[in-house]
């Protein structure tokens, strides 16, 4: 079975101190995060604070350090870039193809694919995100767009460690999310189009690839998703900046079978 996991998401929030602050409570020990047992924990902070994050979060095993970015060149005159392999110094995970990269900064899905490849070469797991659109959601395309995003995002990348992120666009940020029959509809098709790709060994249970929910998620409604069987764990934007609300989200996710 595959380990769980909860990605706290701080996207363009928080400078240095606030980031360490955030970092040193979640670790307090009112939190208890050291009894969470069968979860990993990745936060990502923004790039400036990641390697601050990391001393804190040296302290306790099962803490993960992620990019909320990559840029799929290796190495050049890429103004403003940063590499897989420089990441690979910092972070054990990196974000390819959030929605708001895809929304804001005009990632396509061959630059996502492209961001994939560049994180397994350099040894970092992809959070490889996809995920349907309002309009898309309306219209009953869900699994066709789904579909679409894996088979060009994923397209001859080899099986590896892997989370595959599914973020419906209309629910990031929200406070709107969708049933949890919907997200475990969903999921189940994630998880069957995957094994398409790469066999079941390795989307279906067993696997490295990690299928996991983002959208609104809250203290509230965590372990209900996370207790979905084709669910592995959430990723948590809003909520995550509070490290209190994170903890109960890593300990609701922790608690579930
Ligand atoms: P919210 O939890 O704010 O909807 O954001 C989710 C997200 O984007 C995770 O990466």
């Amino acid at each position: 079975m595959n380990r769980k996991i909860v990605i706290g998401n701080w996207k363009m929030n928080k400078d240095i101190r606030q980031s360490v602050e955030c970092a040193e409570e979640l670790l307090q020990s009112k939190y208890g995060l050291d009894t969470v047992n069968s979860t990993d924990i990745v936060l990502t902070p923004s790039f400036l604070a990641l390697n601050e994050v990391k001393k804190v979060c040296a302290q306790r095993s099962g803490i993960y350090l992620g990019a909320q970015d990559v840029f799929y060149e290796p190495s050049g005159s890429y103004c403003g870039a940063i590499s897989a392999a420089m990441l690979s110094e910092v972070c054990s995970y990196a974000f390819a193809g959030h929605s708001e990269r895809r929304m804001y900064f005009g990632d396509t899905d061959e630059m996502v694919y492209r961001k994939v490849r560049a994180c397994t070469d350099a040894g970092i797991v992809p959070i490889f995100c996809i995920g349907e659109t309002g309009r898309a959601y309306s219209a009953g395309r869900t699994k066709a767009y789904l579909r679409y995003q894996i088979e060009h995002g994923l397209k001859d990348v080899r099986p590896c460690d892997m989370v595959v992120l599914y973020e419906p666009v209309w629910a990031l940020g929200t406070g709107r999310t969708p049933r949890t029959d919907e997200v475990e509809e969903v999921m189940c098709f994630v998880k069957e189009t995957l094994a398409g790709l790469y066999g079941p060994d390795r989307s279906a249970g067993q696997a490295a690839v990690r299928a996991v929910y983002a959208g609104s998620v809250c203290p509230e409604n965590a372990a209900a998703y996370a207790a979905l069987p084709h669910v592995d764990g959430v990723a948590v934007g809003t909520a995550s900046l509070c490290a209190q609300k994170l903890a109960a989200i890593i300990h609701a996710v922790d608690r579930v079978d």
